[in-house]
């Protein structure tokens, strides 16, 4: 299939941006790609080994010994490092707390996009992350910039957290999300920008269900023109 089609959703930290992908892919039979959970996965490769995130050198010197697998199945994310399933352990503090640093890696960055790139070649997939419609996939034919209220944002993911860490306060989160924007705006390489040609989706008063409706609004034209 060459005239695959690809969504690029991008934005801020915790802004909804895997729920949307996920219910795009599930309702249009697409695959789906976290390329988060890829600089995740990488950055618990490096806590577990000992190594610190921000010396490029030796980070460098055992990317070639990460690799990185997605499992398609039920839409949800499954990434294996190494064979091992790591998708629960990558969402955990010490991962969050580092991932930034990782991703501002140009030698990580660069090896990811490569990977991502490769996926996105032949198959109609739907990736979210920071940088899909401006590197990764600059032609894509949708792409979306999402956004919602910072208060909003840490909430939402607080409530995801409690149930598995109740330890956790609510300003822990906030602050933990304000701190990756900071990073993920103001890195040299391929910061958090939108795309110039990127709608900006802001779900602060949006159900999962209305974003949902937008998107697949948006996308309408080029999956009549693929049907054809
Ligand atoms: O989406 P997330 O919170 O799982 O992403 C984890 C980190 O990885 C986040 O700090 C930004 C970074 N990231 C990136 O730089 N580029 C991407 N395409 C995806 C994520």
């Amino acid at each position: 299939m060459s005239n695959n089609i690809v969504v690029a959703i991008d934005g801020y930290s915790s802004c909804g941006k895997s729920t949307l992908a996920k219910a795009l892919a599930k309702k249009l039979h697409f695959i789906y790609v976290d390329s988060g959970a890829m600089y995740r996965a990488v950055t618990l490769y490096l806590i577990r080994k000992n190594i610190d995130v921000k010396d490029e050198e030796a980070v460098k010197a055992v990317l070639a010994d990460i690799h990185l697998n997605f499992h398609a199945r039920d839409y949800q994310t499954h990434i294996l490092l190494n064979d091992e399933e790591v998708s629960d352990e990558i969402r955990l503090m010490p991962v969050s707390e580092n991932v930034s640093a990782v991703a501002a890696l140009r030698s990580v960055r660069h090896e990811m996009v490569k990977q991502q790139q490769r996926m996105g070649r032949s198959k109609n997939i739907v990736m979210d992350g920071r940088d899909i419609g401006t590197t990764v996939f600059p032609n894509a034919q949708v792409k979306l910039f999402m956004t919602a209220d910072p208060k909003v944002r840490a909430e939402r993911r607080f409530k995801e957290l409690q149930p598995t860490h109740p330890e956790i306060t609510l300003e822990e989160v906030f602050e933990n999300i304000a701190h990756r924007d900071f990073l993920d705006t103001t890195r040299k390489e391929s910061p958090l920008v939108r795309a110039d040609d990127a709608i900006i989706l802001d779900n602060t008063n949006l159900t999962p269900e209305q974003q949902l409706d937008f998107a697949l609004t948006k996308l309408e034209p080029f999956l009549k023109a693929q049907d054809r």
